[in-house]
């Protein structure tokens, strides 16, 4: 198990990085994360090239950091500015930095190939920046499973009805089919309940007593982002594929970040097309996916702990996998092809 390198990932909320040093991990590296006096964001490897010291556990002299062993001091390019007790700095002396781009509220990190990141697009969608949607950033979770269980989780629209009985599913949906749309770069999965009674999620907001139609859409980004397009609206109202967005519409965003090989950091968020500007509601609907995503937490840990300890490895397949097959052999394509083009590179 590998990662896939070219893409941009997350590397925290803009909130979580401060002027002062941060340890993160992403893809199994150990990476120094900051904010300068200007406020541009800036990683580097957290490894000082001396004695290995992680540069987190030094500390920011203005922009530069400053190693907590024998004061190497390196600025945010990292190349090293000064060596105490001795003039010459041997040119050698430079750390790996990371690109980092900041949008939305969220900080992206490179962790591919330096001179290819300009190639590939930062996850964006509309109602990021269009006006009519509530933007409401969530938390983030951390789960000690690894990210491909994760994120095949979030093209998975059937484990809503056993996984979160009372927030995001209910009996009506156990039995209706899921379908797919694996044509095109995002993978699509989804499915309508018509005419049944609303789950936990909108009998709290907006507060639907009757039987409504709703629809979960899933869009699983490569390598892990996810989007999930649910809502309900009366029954009455006989909506469709194109004018579901007259019903409230909730856009819950998953971006993924492989920590290491059984540890992914969810970080989650919200969009919506109603009660715009009511924290009181984006609080309510915090609360209420908290629950459900504690609920995701509990089967994704418990299933990487079977993983771990089981001899038997391979999993059986059923009709709702569709996505997550697709999924993880895209997955461990692209892996194979940046291991070839490594290969091609150096040869
Ligand atoms: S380990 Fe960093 S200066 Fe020696
Ligand atoms: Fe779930």
């Amino acid at each position: 198990m590998e990662f896939i390198r070219n893409a941009w990932y997350v590397a925290g909320w803009s909130s979580e990085i401060s002027n002062d040093l941060r340890a993160i991990k992403v893809l199994d590296e150990k990476i120094v994360i900051y904010r300068n006096s200007k406020g541009k964001v800036f990683a580097l490897e957290d490894r000082c090239p001396h004695r290995f010291l992680p540069l987190s556990m030094g500390k920011l002299m203005g922009d530069n950091i400053e190693c907590g062993y024998h004061g190497l001091t390196f600025n945010c390019e990292g190349n090293c500015i000064r060596i105490p007790s001795q003039k010459k700095i041997q040119k050698t002396l430079k750390i790996p930095t990371f690109p980092i781009i900041e949008r939305h509220g969220i900080v992206w990190i490179w962790m591919g190939e330096k001179t290819l990141f300009k190639n590939y697009k930062i996850f964006d969608i509309p109602q990021f920046s269009e006006s009519g949607w509530e933007v409401h950033q969530g938390e983030a979770l951390y789960l000690n499973s690894n990210y491909l269980n994760v994120a095949e989780n979030l093209v998975d629209p059937a484990h809503v009805s056993f996984v979160h009985p009372t927030t995001l599913g209910n009996p009506s949906s156990e039995d209706v089919p899921v379908e797919f749309d694996t044509s095109g770069e995002v993978i699509i999965a989804w499915r309508w309940i018509r005419n049944s009674p609303p789950i936990g999620f909108f009998k709290e907001f907006p507060g639907y007593k009757n039987n409504v139609d709703r629809w979960h859409y899933y869009y699983l980004y490569l390598p892990s982002i996810a989007v999930i397009d649910f809502g309900s609206i009366d029954s009455k109202e006989e909506v469709n594929e194109k004018n579901r967005h007259l019903g409230t519409q909730i856009f819950a965003i998953h971006l993924l970040t492989p920590v290491s090989k059984n540890q992914t950091i969810d970080r989650w968020m919200h969009i919506r097309n109603v009660a715009l500007g009511d924290e009181l509601v984006s609080e309510k609907i915090d609360s209420m996916f908290k629950i459900a995503f504690a609920e995701d937490k509990k089967i994704l840990e418990a299933i990487q702990n079977q993983i771990d300890t089981q001899h038997k490895k391979n999993f059986v397949h059923i009709g709702i996998d569709k996505g997550a097959i697709i999924y993880r052999k895209r997955i461990s394509e692209l892996i194979k092809s940046e291991a070839r083009d490594k290969i091609l590179s150096h040869s």
